[in-house]
């Protein structure tokens, strides 16, 4: 039986606010683009409502705001599976210093 460990989390805001501008096709867009050992669920509100759809990534809470479903590909490819946040996508809130 082949069982693979989630190493990483994508967690994707569905609540009132982030679902308003979009979340629900940027979770949509992540489904589309499963990656080996990376998990992504629907969550309650984030807590940063008006800056989404946000989505953040554990464990190494990196955050995204306004993440259209466009740019989910970007996130894919460089950060889930490269391992390098795209800067210019970053919350910058609780990652003052980048993008
Ligand atoms: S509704 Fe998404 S952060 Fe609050």
């Amino acid at each position: 039986m082949s069982e693979t460990q989630a190493t990483k989390q994508v967690r994707v805001c569905q609540y009132q606010s982030c679902r308003k501008l979009g979340a629900d096709r940027v979770l949509e867009a992540f489904e589309l683009h499963p990656v080996d050992g990376v998990e992504v669920i629907a969550v309650h509100c984030l807590g940063q409502c008006g800056n989404g759809p946000m989505v953040l990534v554990l464990p190494e809470e990196v955050w995204y705001c306004r993440v259209s479903p466009q740019e989910v590909p970007a996130v894919v490819e460089r950060h889930l599976i490269g391992g390098n946040p795209v800067k210019g996508m970053l919350y910058r809130k609780f990652h003052p210093s980048n993008g």
